[in-house]
């Protein structure tokens, strides 16, 4: 096998992002631990790559199956070079509509999931000192629109958690990229979608409406999962990979209007932010 075949390890391989990208990988030549809570839909792939796919079943909110996966995929290729956390899901709904039990779903497996993924591949990587980590996070994790509170607050916990990652193992050789996608045509919008058991007449015309949008656009969203995974593929190829890559000229253009109003904003209210100090202190950067 040539130097430049990595190995992939995925979640979420059954439909989608997950999907796309690891048939993409596979047909890139690179080898592929396809990961999925039903690994029996993984069988096509398995067969026409007997050598370079493995199927591994992994509920990412199973702690037990997380280290398994990770075992697995370094028993049948020796080592893990790029680790995609792309598992996840929507619960769409206003704050108060979801349940508490919803909620803890949600950040059980968009963000303690992926949390223990990346702590359980680290030992790993940090011993070959290389290695590459694409957290699936979404426009919705630096931008935030009712009725998307929960599953938003998730992506912006995985951005967070991205970006002060991809300053620690920098130093040690592995690379972090945050994938924020806009609409793509896969299964998010209709069977992954999670929502309220109950609705509030209240909010009908702020998250009910997204809600509406959601399933109104199941099938017909812009973006195309299978560019979405070459899309991906140059990041982990290039030699200087974005911390951020967002996907999809929607996304972009969210991204940019967040950027320029937070700025306005910041610039606005500068002074009584800065008139915040003990007098006479100069107040530089947090952490040096
Ligand atoms: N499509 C979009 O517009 C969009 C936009 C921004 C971000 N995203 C993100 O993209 C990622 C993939 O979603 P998708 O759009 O490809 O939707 P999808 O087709 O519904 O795929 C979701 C995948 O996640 C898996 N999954 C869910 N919970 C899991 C768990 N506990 N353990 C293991 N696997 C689990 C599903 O497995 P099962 O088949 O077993 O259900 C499926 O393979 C998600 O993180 C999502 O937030 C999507």
């Amino acid at each position: 096998m040539a130097d430049n075949k990595k190995v992939w390890l995925i979640t979420g391989s059954s439909t989608g992002f997950g999907r796309s990208l690891t048939e993409a990988v596979l047909k890139h030549g690179h080898r592929v631990v396809a990961t999925a809570r039903k690994p029996e839909q993984l069988s096509d792939l398995v067969d026409q790559y007997p050598e370079t796919a493995k199927a591994v079943r992994l509920d990412v909110t199973n702690t037990q199956q997380v280290h398994d996966a990770v075992k697995s995929s370094v028993d049948a290729f020796g080592h893990i070079d790029v680790l995609v956390n792309n598992a996840g899901y929507g619960t769409i709904g206003a704050l108060e509509e979801v349940s508490e039990e919803a909620i803890q779903r949600q950040f059980a497996t968009n963000v303690f999931g992926a949390l223990n993924m990346i702590k359980a591949v680290l030992p790993g990587l940090r011993q070959q000192r290389s290695g590459h980590i694409l957290n699936i996070s979404s426009v919705g994790g630096f931008v935030s629109f009712a009725g998307t509170g929960i599953y938003c607050s998730t992506k912006f916990a995985l951005e967070g958690l991205s970006e002060a990652l991809s300053k620690e193992v920098a130093p040690l050789g592995i690379k972090v990229t945050i994938i924020e996608p806009g609409a793509f045509r896969t299964d998010f919008n209709g069977r992954s979608l999670a929502t309220p058991e109950h609705l509030i007449d209240d909010y009908a015309s702020t998250s009910g409406e997204f809600l509406k949008w959601i399933r109104e656009t199941d099938g017909t969203q812009p973006g195309d999962p299978d560019k979405a995974a070459q899309a991906m593929i140059q990041a982990v190829e290039s030699h200087n990979p974005p911390l951020r890559l967002a996907l999809g000229a929607d996304a972009l253009h969210l991204i940019s209007e967040k950027l320029s109003s937070v700025k306005a904003e910041m610039e606005a209210w500068k002074q009584v932010s800065i008139n915040t100090a003990f007098e006479g202190l100069e107040v530089g950067a947090i952490g040096g």
